[in-house]
């Protein structure tokens, strides 16, 4: 369509800053027509009935999955690209040695290239939406533009999107812009014509954060956090701009509410790579008497200072977009529970029924399935029948864990804060960190053994410090310095730090502690050592458990096996501070001089561990 031609239907409040934006988003990608995402109940269904009918979305068996759906990506397109997302910031060095960098007049050029007229012979939609509780003092607002009808039916899920987010918009609040395009046009510039596939996409990916500007722009990805620019590109990479900015943090975190069995609660966020059971523990099912645990957020908070000083968390997002490999009645009933109506799947497998499957669902595999690549798949069959990265997109309130303060646009005022990685060595179960400028050195050097070719080499950690290393917006030194600075501001009222390690293994290479709702022990610990009910040992990690103090009734675990779990070897202990002094050297003098002190005074507890 000429540009002329161009009917923004845009709603009648929207102002003109937008529809000017609109319009020349419109332009540079020639969409054939825009909509404005309402949000309203007949407009997912239609949105639903015209992908079931292109071929993009394939219904569920309406009786074993009401409302559900299946969406097959290309197999090109099942992941997060780390290694085309670019953080676009005027100075290199604010971007970080950790971090892609790209100059952001250079990168207008090539973003204006690829999206001129990557629209073409599609429906441009417009989705103004909001991370966080309508209205509230943490929550922010956002529009993204996307030419795939898979992203809204997402967003719808994932954020408040819709009217009321357009109706703050045009009462003059901040909004972020996002634009997204998969970069599969159907009309080609002279008016060549193809049909569209049921998963549009581009070999050639960008997936781009301009944080002077605070935009971003998203190409040729269809896929979860590629795609849908309220998750990782807002609430984190734009966000943590955002919050340095303005004094708050923006981080890669669950929330969850616990209840003791005196009633009293408790909240808790908690730092964990990808792909480390972060849904799992928000929805722990405690495995000790009388202790509940309520879900608030699975994979992000927010968090403010509060009236009274505390720090006070909100989840930013309204759905889960969880990993569905290994959810098993076992391992994540209330998760499992949740998928069973209204649920977007991508990438798992189909059964003969019309219904859906994935590794570690039951022991049991299906005879006979339809693998996330569309072809047959027997037991014997020698590839996966769903991606390991297979997705399930659902509302947060279908949880039954789902906290009623859920949604409290002020927040919950934060008790603890965990950071957790995957580690067969060296981290003990739970360790309480000496104090808040300690807890930031912990966040910062955390890290996991990928492969199990690596397992207990203390060589092959990959550093993913506050589980923030594909999501900082900025200088990755310069957000410890954040951290910092936020610590004094909440001075005795900030939260106490913990570091947890569930993956720690034996010498015979077995898990030492059996994980799940277990875990609830390592936390009521947590949780008693901030009542001060109970002391703690000095050790070179931080504080560890008097023995005795960690709750083990009712779980056979050996004494033998408990000390496994808690022992601290000062000849490797030296060995990781060599470790994380060579990793400090890649940040140069942007590293705080708090991150060297604390690298000190760690090593003087390894020596005076070896002198004992
Ligand atoms: C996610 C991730 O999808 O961290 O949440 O990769
Ligand atoms: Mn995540």
């Amino acid at each position: 369509m000429a540009e002329s031609q161009i009917a923004l239907n845009a709603p009648e409040n929207a102002p003109e800053e937008l529809k000017r934006w609109v319009l020349g988003v419109a332009e540079l990608t020639q969409p054939d027509s825009v909509y404005w995402v309402d949000g309203s109940i007949e407009e997912r269904d239609r949105l639903y009935a015209e992908m079931v009918a292109s071929g993009t979305l394939i219904k569920l068996n309406e009786e074993k999955r009401p409302g559900c759906y299946l969406a097959r990506s290309m197999p090109s397109d099942v992941a997060r690209v780390e290694s085309r997302t670019f953080i676009c910031s005027e100075k290199e060095e604010d971007a970080g040695p950790t971090n892609n960098w790209a100059e952001p007049a250079e990168m207008k050029k090539t973003l204006a290239k690829a999206f001129h007229g990557s629209m073409r012979g599609r429906t441009m939609y417009v989705i103004p939406f909001s991370m966080g509780p309508l209205g509230g003092n943490i929550s922010k607002l956002g529009i993204e533009i996307t030419d795939s009808p898979y992203v809204v039916v997402s967003m719808r899920i994932m954020t408040r999107a819709g009217t009321p987010a357009m109706e703050r918009i045009a009462a003059g609040e901040y909004w972020v812009p996002a634009v997204h395009s998969v970069g599969y046009p159907l009309r080609d510039a002279q008016g060549n014509t193809r049909p569209d596939v049921p998963w549009p996409c581009n070999d050639e990916k960008y997936i781009t954060h301009f944080p002077e500007t605070r935009e971003i722009w998203s190409y040729g990805s269809g896929y979860g956090g590629n795609a849908l620019l309220g998750k990782k590109c807002y609430a984190l990479r734009i966000a943590s701009v955002i919050a340095r900015d303005e004094g708050w943090l923006a981080e890669h975190m669950l929330i969850l509410r616990i209840i003791g069995p005196d009633g009293r609660k408790y909240h808790l966020t908690a730092a964990f790579p990808s792909a480390c059971g972060k849904t799992n523990l928000a929805m722990l099912r405690p495995t000790i008497p009388g202790w509940r645990v309520e879900t608030i957020g699975d994979d992000i908070a927010w968090m403010r200072p509060g009236p009274d000083g505390r720090l006070y968390a909100i989840n930013p997002e309204a759905g889960f977009f969880g990993v569905a490999p290994g959810t098993s009645e076992k391992t994540n009933p209330t998760a499992l529970h949740a998928l069973t109506h209204d649920t977007i799947f991508t990438n798992v497998a189909l059964t003969d029924d019309g219904d859906v499957w994935w590794e570690g669902m039951t022991d049991e595999p299906p005879a006979h399935l339809i693998d996330w690549q569309g072809k047959e798949w027997t037991p014997a069959s020698s590839t996966p029948a769903a991606h390991p990265n297979s997705r399930f997109t659902v509302r947060a309130d279908q949880a039954e864990s789902i906290s009623p303060v859920w949604e409290d646009p002020a927040g919950v005022p934060v008790d603890v804060i965990l950071f957790g990685g995957r580690r067969a060595s060296n981290v003990p179960l739970i360790s309480e960190s000496y104090n808040w400028r300690h807890g930031v050195f912990v966040g910062a050097t955390v890290s996991s053994e990928q492969t199990a070719a690596a397992e207990g080499a203390v060589g092959s950690l990959r550093r993913d410090p506050f589980a923030m290393l594909p999501f900082c917006g900025y200088n990755m030194a310069d957000y410890w310095g954040h951290w910092l600075r936020m610590g004094e501001i909440l001075g005795d009222k900030a939260p106490r730090i913990f570091q947890v390690n569930w993956f720690r293994k034996g010498p015979d290479g077995k898990f030492l502690w059996p994980g799940f709702g277990e875990n609830s022990r390592a936390i009521e610990w947590a949780l008693r050592r901030v009542n001060g009910e109970i002391g703690a040992a000095d050790a070179i990690s931080g504080r560890l458990p008097i023995r005795g103090d960690l709750n083990t009734a009712g779980l056979f675990i050996p004494d033998e096996q408990l000390e496994q779990l808690f022992a601290l070897d000062p000849a490797a202990w030296a060995e990781e501070a060599n470790l994380t002094e060579e990793y400090f050297a890649m940040f140069g003098d942007k590293l705080p001089p708090e991150m060297t002190h604390e690298l000190a005074a760690l090593r003087e507890r390894i020596a005076q561990a070896q002198g004992n």
